[in-house]
């Protein structure tokens, strides 16, 4: 079949080719800048970047490192100064010590470098000025708005699990205030304009789980992923608290959706427990009908769950101090859900290697099931207290779906419907590991999926829904994959989906992180209704080495989070996978690269 005509508007460009180009490859026809880099300064006092003279003083006013989440807010007139119509967001997830340092040792990690680590991690706030002309977008240095969130920042414990016996440690007997955010994924903004973010792979900077002999606390330590032994960049040997034989609740204060309220640059970021404990890739947060706060959230991990969290109170809509206050608040109380999803298919038809069932369609229904609600527990056996700190062992005991790693989900603007990527699993099927089913329908899935779902009656509320695969991604001419029902030989190929949103048109757009079909990776628009659906096509793709994060759809300008450039195995500054941006003879850096027609119109169009 032929899909002749335009492709959707907001996607009427050239598409990009698969390539492994150093760079940033965008359509014919549109310019890029950077917007910010690792290590520029954005408070007052930091100095410039000089890779041969770090510390941590200095990246602490400074942008930080491996910037992933993305996102925009308006700024009013008493707000904007310095050229600034905007503050961008960005997290920041993780730290590439042999990329950053000349001559790291990763067995014998510096004082200086670790702390200058810790100042790389967090989030930073920026305010930023668009070019009249152009789509081109530049960060504004010292704009009072500015801020820096590390590792070492404190933040207060929100929620039912608050102050805890689980959350309490030698350094906070209270159990409400945690020094720092790790490994911020991706993240959300919310209605009443604050910023939500993931802390996902927590589990990589804590030491010595073997030491923990209670077995309870060892098998959660175990379904977390935490391991024994050093941990990777041995921060334990700097700051006790992150060596679990010293400190065996630390890790507990990790794995939290945070909130940040960017236009309060005095304010103390929250983490809610209420949205409970998991490797949160993103959290992204939509109303229902009647005001109340609904927050989708992935677990990216093989054979994890996506679950929803609904907020018991409302939404305030005026925008006074207490409407702001009150609207803070709604994370803090709610109902969290975990999804069971059913095929409709019987289950000899899902052979394991993505040919459609006889019905033509991997579709089915599904169900929210309640963990616990404010300070009652749905689980057997478990405290609310204990469902919200081990949610993955309470999510397990209510039967949840077994899913191929849930990263970014978000609902569509336009019409309620709500996409999951599912990045892959190439561990389904193996010996030992669940096989496939109509959600997850490939064994051994290196391009993962996206999942569309309808919640009943489109109300944010529900506690069911129905769902269908939108795209099996992959390489078009394998049959085992499928573009929402467009022409195979006519679409982008795609693999390995990760961080999603929505432009102005209801055309989903979707990031990619580990590309397996010999590519780099990159970023990929696709019409979600119409005549266009599933038609795929790819914008732009990423340096060597690097995924694409963060993307943000304006009418003049696409931003994407270019994270961890050069990451290579084996490579280190002296022998570097990727210069980019700066080219031979700089670091490799981590960067916000916005891209824009350069005719001055709008994206697509
Ligand atoms: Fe940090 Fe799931 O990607
Ligand atoms: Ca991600
Ligand atoms: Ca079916
Ligand atoms: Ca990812």
């Amino acid at each position: 079949a032929k899909a002749g005509g335009r492709a959707a508007k907001g996607l009427r460009f050239e598409p990009v080719a698969p390539n492994t180009a150093d760079k940033v490859t965008v359509p014919e026809g549109y310019g890029q800048n950077i917007v910010i880099r690792w290590g520029e300064p954005i408070l007052r006092g930091a100095p410039d970047f000089d890779p041969k003279r770090q510390s941590a003083k200095a990246q602490a006013g400074q942008f930080g490192y491996n910037n992933d989440f993305l996102t925009l807010l308006p700024l009013s007139s008493r707000q904007r100064g310095h050229g600034a119509d905007q503050l961008l967001v960005a997290n920041h997830e993780y730290t590439d010590e042999e990329l950053m340092f000349a001559g790291y040792d990763p067995e014998k990690p510096t004082r200086e470098q670790v702390e200058i680590a810790w100042a790389a991690h967090g989030l930073s706030v920026v305010a930023a000025a668009g070019e009249k002309r152009t789509g081109a977008l530049h960060a504004v240095p010292r704009h009072p708005l500015n801020r820096r969130i590390t590792a070492t920042t404190p933040f207060e414990v929100t929620g039912p699990a608050a102050g805890s016996a689980l959350l309490r440690t030698k350094a906070d007997p209270s159990g409400r205030r945690v020094l720092g955010t790790l490994n911020n994924c991706s993240g959300g903004t919310t209605p009443w304009g604050t910023v939500l973010s993931g802390e996902e792979n927590f589990n990589q900077y804590f030491a010595n789980a073997e030491k923990v002999t209670d077995p309870e606390r060892a098998a959660s330590l175990k379904r977390y992923g935490v391991t024994g032994g050093a941990s990777e960049r041995r921060w334990e040997e700097f700051d006790e608290r992150f060596d679990l034989a010293k400190e065996p609740n630390e890790v507990h204060r990790f794995g939290w959706v945070v909130e940040l309220d960017p236009y309060d640059p005095g304010s103390t970021p929250r983490k809610h427990t209420s949205l409970g404990r998991f490797k949160h890739e993103a959290a992204q947060p939509r109303l229902s009908r009647d005001g109340h706060a609904v927050v989708y959230m992935g677990d990216d991990e093989r054979f994890d769950y996506f679950y929803k969290f609904v907020s018991k109170k409302t939404m305030r809509r005026g925008t006074g101090a207490e409407d702001r206050r009150h609207n803070m608040s709604l994370l803090d109380e709610g109902t969290l859900y975990v999804a069971k999803l059913t095929g409709d298919s019987p289950a000899d038809e899902i052979d394991g290697k993505g040919t459609l069932p006889e019905d033509g369609e991997f579709d089915g229904t599904g169900r929210w099931i309640p963990l616990a609600s404010g300070d009652r527990s749905f689980v057997e056996g478990m405290t609310a207290e204990e469902v919200y700190v081990f949610t993955r062992l309470a999510a397990d005991k209510a039967g949840a779906t077994k899913m191929d790693r849930p990263e970014d989900i978000e609902p569509s603007p336009r019409t309620g419907q709500v996409y999951v990527a599912l990045t892959n699993n190439t561990d389904r099927g193996k010996d030992g590991k669940a096989g496939p089913d109509e959600a997850n329908p490939r064994n051994a899935n290196k391009h993962g999926q996206v999942l569309e779902f309808t919640e009943r009656g489109n109300d944010p509320t529900a506690r069911a829904f129905s769902w269908r695969l939108f795209l099996v991604c992959g390489d078009p001419d394998d049959p085992g994959t499928y573009f929402g029902g467009f022409p195979k030989d006519q679409v982008s190929p795609i693999s390995c989906p990760d961080n999603v949103t929505f432009d102005a048109y209801g055309n989903l757009w979707i990031a990619t992180d580990g590309n397996e079909l010999g590519s780099h990776d990159g970023l990929f628009g696709v019409a979600t209704a119409g005549a266009r659906r599933g038609e795929v096509r790819q914008f732009l793709t990423v340096p060597t080495g690097a995924e694409t994060c963060g993307p943000l759809v304006q009418e003049r300008r696409v931003l994407v989070s270019v994270q961890h450039p050069g990451e290579v195995d084996g490579a280190s500054v002296e022998k570097p996978a990727s210069t980019w941006p700066d080219g031979p003879g700089t670091y490799v850096r981590p960067a916000v690269v916005a891209v824009w027609p350069q005719d001055g119109s709008g994206v697509g169009r």
